[in-house]
């Protein structure tokens, strides 16, 4: 009998629908070969949430993707919602569903494709052979430490705060997920911290050295965020995983995605201690292109993919859509944001396309 699977789908906004259909038809195509049965159900988030309930995470959808056994997540947000207050806007919808989920780690690979070094805005010598892991702490951190919120000061002044604090317990969990991460790729894990400066990271620092002592088989090593930053662009082949803070980790997993050439073919996969994980592409909701059938769908099929791995079991399932990435790459088509001279360029759908016919051959 196959084996069923109930996915839940988020498409949220921008160039989110049309990426989150090309998935569905690929999975679609991989239920076939590989005997799984996807049941899938679409729920709302973000901005088209915002639009239809009023708030950007409705109760129903935290409690549809509780009932499933993963969540494929597209993108949210969009010029129409920016000036809304914090609380109502389409991230918080993003950040409620990361915690109504418990999903404290945010595994972000950043992989040069062999296919695509020309398309980096870095040398092909600097960048070919990168294989990053970015392990980011996602539920705690300054995005939900407290005291926050704009208050008045004694002398009628408006002063925005917001708090970077981290237990032990936090960074010991998110520790744990780096150095089996690590373990499991090139046994090379940098913490990086600022811990010169801030009282917080001297704890992380702390708690993550402690740890090592359980992983004597991964060699462990600190870099202060800055430096962090600095290392990426200048050489980058240094680095294997990567275990930080929820800031921090936001801003490196942008800059090491942008050494695979283009933000629209990273996948990224969120998870918690159990339960549905959520696989989203790194990249945004792209509103200047939303709608024109230019994104590229390929970060959120790999999504897909690391969704069949992680969260299904299914390894063989993913590689196969890895694979067919690769092998339409290879046939010389390529979506705006990768496009380089002599290769063909395609819309979404097209794209989706023939990554199918790549995929059923
Ligand atoms: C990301 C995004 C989100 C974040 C935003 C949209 C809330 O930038 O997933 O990296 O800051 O975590
Ligand atoms: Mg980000």
């Amino acid at each position: 009998m196959a084996q069923q699977y109930r996915i839940t789908l988020l498409p949220g906004d921008g160039i989110g629908p049309e990426i989150i259909a090309v998935s569905v038809d690929v999975l679609k195509v991989v239920g076939k070969k590989f005997d799984i049965d996807f049941e899938f159900q679409e729920a709302l988030i973000g901005g088209a949430a915002i639009d239809a309930t009023g708030e950007p995470l409705p109760a129903a959808t935290l409690d549809t993707c509780r009932n499933s056994d993963a969540v494929l997540l597209a993108a949210i947000g969009g010029y129409k919602w920016d000036t809304l207050p914090s609380h109502l806007r389409p991230e918080a919808g993003l950040l409620g569903l990361r915690a109504g989920l418990g999903l404290f780690a945010n595994l972000r690979p950043a992989k040069i494709l062999p296919q695509l070094i020309d398309a980096s805005s870095l040398k092909p010598e600097v960048v070919e052979g990168v294989d990053i892991m970015v392990v980011r702490e996602l539920t705690g951190g300054i995005y939900f430490g407290k005291p926050k919120g704009i208050f008045e000061t004694e002398t009628g002044e408006k002063r925005g705060v917001n708090t970077m604090a981290y237990t032990e317990s936090e960074i010991d969990r998110i520790g744990k997920v780096a150095f089996e991460t690590a373990r499991k790729r090139r046994g090379k894990l940098c913490s990086v911290d600022k811990a010169n400066v801030l009282e917080v990271s001297q704890l992380w620092r702390d708690r993550i050295t402690k740890l090592a002592a359980e992983y004597p088989d991964v060699e462990l090593t600190h870099m202060y965020v800055d430096n962090a930053a600095m290392q990426l662009l200048r050489a980058p082949k240094q680095f294997d995983t990567i275990v930080t803070g929820n800031l921090f980790g936001d801003i490196l997993s942008d800059a090491a995605a942008m050494l695979t050439g283009s933000i629209g073919m990273l996948p990224s996969a969120s998870l918690g201690a159990s339960g549905a994980g959520v696989f989203e592409p790194v990249h945004g909701s792209a509103p200047d292109i939303a709608g024109q059938d230019k994104a590229n769908p390929l970060a959120q099929v790999l999504s897909a993919a690391m969704m069949l791995r992680y969260s299904l079991n299914q390894p063989a399932a993913a590689d196969f859509i890895e694979q067919g990435v690769l092998q339409v790459l290879e046939s010389g088509v390529r979506t705006g944001d990768i496009i380089s001279p002599g290769m063909k360029l395609l819309g979404c759908q097209a794209m989706g396309k023939a990554l199918i016919q790549v995929l059923e051959q």
